[in-house]
């Protein structure tokens, strides 16, 4: 029986790999301690030093504004493609419904603030991530849309 030659094997892997992989890389190689000092500071008054969220949090207040939902695995943050995490935390929750004209969908997310820089909310996300049990991180993954690195 003839070998394949370690090199073809491979250059076939190389090419498999794309089409196997979801693309969740803007999470991934990120700062996970500068991720949590951010949380901690931008992030925890809301959703919690723990990321439990708010007490009593899936029901809205009298003015209709939801509490804050929790960020661990409880709460439906990893309901979301990387993307919408992004731009809900980046635009504020307002902001975001109004640009998928909704503007009637009051929000209690506000926007973030300017000194917070793309990487570092990528890093506050990977954070979250990196919280999650191996099953739900699989599951969110498969939300993004596939693109190639
Ligand atoms: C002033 C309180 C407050 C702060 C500070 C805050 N949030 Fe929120 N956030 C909320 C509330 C309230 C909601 C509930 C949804 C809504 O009303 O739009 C929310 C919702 C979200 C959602 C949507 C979750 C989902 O599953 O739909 C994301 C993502 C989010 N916040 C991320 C962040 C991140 C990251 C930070 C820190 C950079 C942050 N939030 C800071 C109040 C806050």
């Amino acid at each position: 029986m003839g070998r394949v030659p370690v090199k073809h094997l491979l250059a076939s892997l190389v090419l498999l790999l794309p089409a196997l992989a979801f693309a969740d890389h803007e999470l991934d190689n990120r700062d996970l301690r500068k991720g949590r000092a951010l949380y901690a500071v931008h992030c925890a008054s809301c959703h919690g030093a723990k990321l439990e969220g708010q007490p009593d949090w899936r029901r809205p207040g009298k003015d209709g504004i939801r509490p804050a939902p929790p960020h661990d695995e409880t709460g439906h943050t990893w309901h979301h493609d990387n993307q919408y995490l992004f731009d809900y935390t980046r635009l504020g929750g307002k902001a975001l419904f109004e640009a998928r004209g909704l503007p009637e969908i009051q929000s209690g997310m506000p926007a973030s603030v300017e000194d917070l820089t793309d990487d570092g909310i990528w890093d506050i996300l990977a954070y979250i991530r990196s919280t999650w049990p191996d099953r739900i991180r699989q599951i969110q993954a498969t939300t993004n849309p596939r693109h190639e690195r």
